[in-house]
């Protein structure tokens, strides 16, 4: 991804420090968070320094390497941040393994993160196959470059395309609470791409308006039968899509893929802090004494997606 006209990943690990660019702070400061303990990893994972499933994946191989010899505890510790990206189970297995057969785990944890932008990248060749001259599309949350260490999953057919020198638009769902909708913008602007974010209850409007060619998002978890979990607001936006008929597609790793679960109903949805909805950064937006509830994903069913846009091709389930 391009920063400032520079090229950079979300987050890289030298020295026996692993460092992110603090998503909590963007896009109004660029600030790096610096990790040299498997507690600060965690701690960057559960408090969404670092989002987005392959990146978070990413972050745990390395916290596997701060880990050192103690392997066992470490991926406790790092399973127990945060339950529904599957990116992160497979990391940690991944590595585990790899430990097991010999490789020492910093080798280990850069050849697997190299492996994540080099399917990002493959992802972004795929799909661009799918995006036309002219077309407008919509995504949710931020499936970019920040989520995935580079390229990102929905935004990387996006980048291809703007590559290839398509005219594109993207409407970019704000996506509440956490506002990743922003950091999509954010990263759009970077790449000089043509873009306007929107509200989340927008979305209907601009389907319904014939503004919408195309949707494409990214995914947390995706079950055997193609039933996938992704940012809360997913859901409607299929249910929308499939409505107006327009081509609804998520575009994932094989990390994503879990296929020790049959159907969404067996994914676990995190439930988050209360706060997430009461302030918008120290601004307190409606009383402490207001009941809120915050599922962080929903799970949308199979039926309602077009394609799987992965490093492999476009598959459906
Ligand atoms: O809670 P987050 O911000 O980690 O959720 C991220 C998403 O839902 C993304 O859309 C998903 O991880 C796919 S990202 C490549």
């Amino acid at each position: 991804m391009k920063i400032e006209g520079k090229e950079q990943q979300s987050l890289w690990f030298k020295d026996d420090t692993l460092y992110f660019i603090d998503q909590r702070k963007l896009p109004e400061h660029i600030e790096l968070f610096k990790a040299t303990t498997v507690e600060q990893v965690s701690f960057a994972i559960s408090e969404m320094v670092v989002r987005g499933a392959p990146a978070i994946g990413a972050a745990a191989a390395y916290g596997m390497v701060l880990g050192k010899e103690d392997i066992e505890k470490t991926a406790d510790r790092l399973k127990r941040t945060r339950p529904t990206a599957y990116d992160l189970f497979y990391a940690i297995d991944h590595m585990i393994s790899r430990i097991h057969a010999g490789d020492t785990p910093h080798d280990a944890a850069d050849l697997y993160v190299q492996d994540i932008i080099q399917r990002c990248k493959n992802i972004g060749e795929h799909g661009s196959q799918l995006i036309k001259e002219g077309m407008r599309l919509l995504t949710h949350c931020n499936a970019g470059a920040l989520a995935t260490v580079d390229y990102g999953t929905a935004l990387a057919p996006i980048r291809v395309a703007h590559h290839k020198k398509k005219n594109i638009f993207v409407y970019a769902d704000e996506t509440r609470p956490r506002l990743q909708g922003l950091l999509t913008s954010w990263e759009l602007y970077q790449e000089g791409i043509p873009h306007a974010v929107i509200a989340d209850n927008a979305a209907g409007y601009f389907m319904k308006n014939g503004d919408i060619d195309l949707v494409i998002t990214g995914a947390d978890r995706i079950a055997a039968n193609g039933d996938f979990a992704n940012k809360i607001g997913t859901y409607e936006k299929a249910v929308l899509a499939k409505e107006n008929n327009i081509p609804f597609y998520v575009a994932a790793p094989i990390s994503t893929f879990d296929q020790s679960i049959k159907t969404g109903k067996d994914i676990i949805i995190e439930q988050r802090s209360d706060q997430e909805l009461r302030y918008y950064k120290d601004a307190m937006i409606m009383m402490d004494q207001t009941p809120v509830r915050n599922p962080a994903f929903d799970v949308t069913s199979s039926r309602y997606v077009t394609g799987f846009i992965t490093e492999e091709g476009i598959k459906k389930l």
